[in-house]
């Protein structure tokens, strides 16, 4: 912990990435692993785009166990840490999660690579609206349709759809230019998220991990901090403003 804490000292420019484990201390759980999402849904079923264009009715009993879920949850400690880092070179906060608990704890500069639960669109005329608008109906279970008459979907990046690529090309833009990436709560098993602390170390950043067990990418890190995200971050920042 002590050479992560010099090396934030040290850093011009912070990246923070975040996964699902980011979130688990806030009660929404992580797609993978024991009690995972993915293990009692199947994701190409309920939250890809050919599943959604085919029975969208279905889809939205996952969108709403999702936005049940992620609507109320708090940020936790670790959360706020993040938005401490901001005095500390923080640059950008690069995001896999749909939760928007980063906003919600005060962090401005995140990038949200898989979109957010927060925003509801029609893919038939481009219709927006904001999920809390409609979260009650939602909640009752009854399913959002545009003024078209199009069933709306929350704005996340369904499997096999692009992802945002404005958003895509602040993220790599960041990760090229910063001095050290700290990698959240991710099992690295999706890309382009992956890629990216192995993009920063290319680019010269020192790169960490924090989890509660090692990854794919764990062997490649500088530093692997092992433990639940909000007892690390916070952590890191006690010492570093001790
Ligand atoms: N603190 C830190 N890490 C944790 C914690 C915690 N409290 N709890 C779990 N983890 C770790 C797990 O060990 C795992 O490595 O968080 C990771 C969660 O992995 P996933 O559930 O696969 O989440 P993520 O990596 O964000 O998934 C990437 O996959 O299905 C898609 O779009 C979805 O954005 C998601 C993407």
């Amino acid at each position: 912990m002590e050479k992560v804490v010099e090396a934030v000292r040290r850093a011009e420019s912070i990246v923070v990435s975040t996964g699902a484990g980011m979130s688990v201390e806030s009660g929404i759980a992580p797609f993978r692993g024991e009690n995972g999402l993915w293990s009692k849904f199947d994701p190409h079923e309920m939250a890809s785009v050919t599943a959604f264009r085919s029975d969208p009715e279905k889809c939205w009993t996952l969108f709403k166990l999702q936005i049940e879920e992620c609507f109320y949850a708090e940020p936790h400690q670790g959360y706020s840490a993040v938005v401490a880092l901001e005095e500390h070179g923080l640059d950008a906060v690069i995001t896999q999660n749909v939760d928007g608990l980063h906003q919600k704890a005060g962090s401005e500069k995140v990038l949200e690579l898989h979109g957010t639960l927060n925003d509801l669109l029609c893919d038939s005329c481009g219709n927006q609206k904001k999920t809390e608008d409609l979260v009650d109906e939602i909640l009752e279970k009854k399913i959002p349709r545009c003024e078209c008459g199009t069933v709306m979907r929350p704005d996340v990046v369904l499997f096999g759809e692009p992802l945002p690529q404005r958003t895509l090309r602040r993220a790599w833009s960041a990760v090229e230019n910063c001095s050290l990436l700290i990698n959240i709560g991710t099992s690295a098993v999706v890309q382009p998220a992956a890629s990216l602390p192995l993009t920063a170390k290319r680019s010269g950043a020192v790169i960490v991990e924090v989890n509660v067990e090692k990854t794919p990418l764990t062997p490649s890190m500088d530093h692997f901090l092992e433990g639940k995200a909000g007892d690390v971050l916070v952590e890191l920042l006690e010492r570093l403003e001790s």
